[in-house]
């Protein structure tokens, strides 16, 4: 079996063919999906879907990009979603200084009400960060994001960084970027102890070779599993066994 950490089947690229999607996803032996949430209504379609679909989890947060819609009230809207059973995570959050898609002090302020969140309600956290990697992890630590953990999803930081993020307690995605040629991301991965790593798709986007370009989704997270394999980690079936394996640990996904 395979897990897909982190999906967004809410976003209207799925709109058409999402049944497909699952029965294409189930074939290829993904057999868990966290459907990541990035405000509060694609939340709760995540957790909407999560609720008709038994393999299907949903998290719930503000992706740095919808940093400016947290506001005091969104964020009191919140806990109420991330109680649900279904729930799994808190986010994404995180930080982006590449797209800048709100002030530094925005998303950070964002950021650290999602980090406060995860510790009140004992759930891990799925962090983006884009050009952020360091001030990512120093937020972590200055606001004791070790005590629940979580994953940097599509990490794109050095190997400094992926030993300091696992030396503060988390988990590190990876995607199609790893099956890029001279991405650098796949010597990253490689180095990453093996209970903590997670495969993903970040689907609609960034689908791995042999399907790069097209629209991302989790039966490719297939194709990452096999990069990894290819590059000497083990054989296909011992990165689906240990990757699985570290979903389950982190987020409990037991339908
Ligand atoms: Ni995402």
């Amino acid at each position: 079996m395979l897990v897909d950490s982190h999906a967004h089947l809410m976003f209207p690229q799925f709109r058409k063919d999402l049944d497909d999607l699952l029965a294409r996803a189930r074939a290829a032996g993904v057999g868990r999906i966290v459907n990541v949430g990035t405000n509060l209504d694609t939340s709760r379609a995540a957790i909407a879907l999560a609720e008709a679909e038994a393999d299907v989890f949903a998290s719930a947060g503000f992706h740095p990009s919808d940093s400016a819609k947290a506001d005091e009230s969104a964020l009191k809207k919140l806990p109420a979603l991330l109680k649900h059973h279904r729930v799994v995570a808190v986010g994404e959050t995180g930080l982006d200084f590449y797209r800048k898609y709100a002030p530094r002090e925005v998303q950070e302020r964002a950021f650290r009400a999602h980090i406060r969140l995860a510790r009140e309600m004992a759930l891990p956290l799925i962090m983006h960060s884009r050009g952020a990697e360091t001030r990512v992890l120093d937020v972590l630590a200055e606001e004791g994001g070790s005590e629940v953990g979580g994953v940097m999803h599509c990490f794109g930081g050095n190997v400094e960084g992926a030993k300091r993020a696992v030396d503060l307690n988390f988990y590190l995605g990876f995607g199609g970027i790893v099956t890029f040629k001279n991405s650098g991301a796949l010597e990253v991965a490689l180095d990453v102890p093996a209970e903590r790593l997670l495969l993903e798709t970040d689907c609609p986007f960034l689908a791995p070779v042999p399907k790069r370009g097209k629209r991302n989704e989790p039966a490719y997270v297939r194709y990452v599993a096999e990069c990894f394999a290819d590059a000497g980690w083990g054989d296909t079936e011992d990165v689906c066994r240990q990757t699985t394996q570290n979903a389950q640990t982190l987020f409990g996904l037991t339908s």
